[in-house]
């Protein structure tokens, strides 16, 4: 059984008659736990109509870029950026052209051209069609630039012929897709994860906290669970299902956080650090509810202990990921905390109205060592899963370097 929980799936459809089993292949993404956009393009229509797509998707289907100027200026770059994968099925022979060349005349060819996350082709057409070496360059062309292709599979045709064109069944290229959220960059490496907020009580019934949802940490925990780590994810409280497969430990303070934490880390080959943990707490917890008797009140805070720091000073500490979360001098800040908490790589946020706390989307730029890379902005979860990427392609050369 696969899991596409928490995934974002634009669905494109074009113009083909395997176009009927994009039907079924919409029910199965969505059974399985995936959030689905249908993007059709006008030749799709003819063979499906959006009303069917609307009703099985129980979202508007998108299907003209100048016809869906009135709901989003942006849509095409909303959805290009909203999605975990776009999966064009089927992808027509004209389709795959239009990509080829940078063609942006629709609103499905625009979100291929405008998208920075995985995109899977599963192209469909007559078997000459697929034969010819117009679309054999043309499918050369786009694998070259990173766009998965599902082949078509030999049979009977639906223009009478048999040969290699057919899509293939729902069921198939569903269990794929699961696929190509999977690897095997991190397998038997051990994951701690810190997310969410802390919460510093000053009563009975208030704390100090802060905005962070878990949402970055969660889906660093789920991407690391995708690429074969085995995961434990010490969570603030926040309100977000459990990831599948990670062991999840929940605290509400700093200091049970970092409690937890050290009783963890020996366990632990790599440490990520997502959560916005309190810097302070109070120095004293009323034990009754403190009650309005002058216009001034004063908390006495103290500091807690820097996790992070801690970590890294232990005799044989784990490869250690920082996040710097800043709203100025992103680098500089950045780069200060990587030295001075000894961290192997850090990844800093633009925390605003838009990013970073409490947004569905992110933006990273990521330090190790005297280099850098820039995730740009994207959803949390495909953010994710390039950090973890990066991540482990640099915890992997770090062993391998301590091996020679
Ligand atoms: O949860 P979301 O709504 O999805 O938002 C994501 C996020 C913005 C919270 C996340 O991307 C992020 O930036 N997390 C770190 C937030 C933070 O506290 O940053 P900081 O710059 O204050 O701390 C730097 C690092 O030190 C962090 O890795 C933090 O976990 C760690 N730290 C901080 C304090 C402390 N006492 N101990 C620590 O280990």
């Amino acid at each position: 059984m696969y899991q596409l929980t928490t995934k974002r799936i634009v669905l494109g459809i074009t113009g083909g008659i395997g176009a009927y089993k994009s039907a079924v292949l919409l029910r199965l993404l969505r059974r399985h736990g995936a959030d689905v956009r249908v993007v059709m393009t006008q030749n799709a229509c003819q063979f499906i109509t959006p009303l069917t797509m609307q009703a099985l998707s129980g979202k508007t289907v998108h299907i003209e870029s100048l016809a869906q100027a009135t709901e989003s200026a942006m849509l095409h770059i909303d959805l290009a950026r909203w999605a975990d994968l776009i999966l064009v099925a089927p992808a027509s022979a004209n389709f795959i052209a239009r990509v080829a060349y940078g063609f942006a005349d629709d609103l499905l060819s625009t979100i291929c051209l405008a998208a920075t996350g995985p995109i899977i082709f599963a192209p469909a057409m007559n078997q000459q069609m697929w034969l010819n070496a117009a679309t054999q360059d043309n499918i050369e062309k786009i694998k070259t630039r990173g766009i998965g292709i599902i082949d078509p599979v030999a049979g009977d045709q639906a223009c009478g012929e048999n040969g290699p064109g057919r899509m293939p069944e729902a069921e198939d290229i569903a269990l794929l897709v699961a696929k190509s959220f999977t690897s095997n960059k991190l397998r038997g490496a051990r994951l701690l994860v810190t997310a969410g907020p802390t919460r510093e009580a000053i009563d009975p019934v208030r704390y100090i906290s802060n905005r962070s949802s878990g949402r970055m940490g969660y889906a660093v925990a789920t991407a690391a669970i995708e690429a074969g780590a085995k995961v434990t994810l010490i969570s603030g409280p926040v309100n977000l299902p459990t990831p599948d497969r990670a062991t999840v430990i929940n605290v509400l303070s700093a200091t049970e956080m970092y409690s937890t934490v050290m009783q963890n880390i020996t366990q632990t080959d790599i440490f990520v650090a997502a959560a916005a943990v309190a810097d302070f707490s109070l120095e004293t917890i009323a034990t009754q509810k403190i009650k309005k008797t002058s216009a001034l009140c004063t908390l006495n805070l103290k500091q807690n202990p820097d996790i992070l720091t801690e970590v890294t000073a232990l005799h044989k500490p784990p490869f250690t990921v920082g996040f710097a979360a800043e709203t100025e001098n992103l680098e500089a800040n950045a780069l200060t905390k990587l030295r001075t908490k000894k961290l192997d790589m850090i990844a800093a946020n633009q925390v605003g109205a838009a990013l970073g706390f409490d947004a569905e989307m992110n933006a990273l730029t990521v330090f190790w060592d005297n280099e850098r890379k820039q995730l740009p902005q994207a959803s949390k979860s495909s953010i994710a899963k390039t950090l973890i990427t990066l991540i482990a392609d640099k915890y992997n050369e770090k062993n391998t370097q301590k091996a020679h």
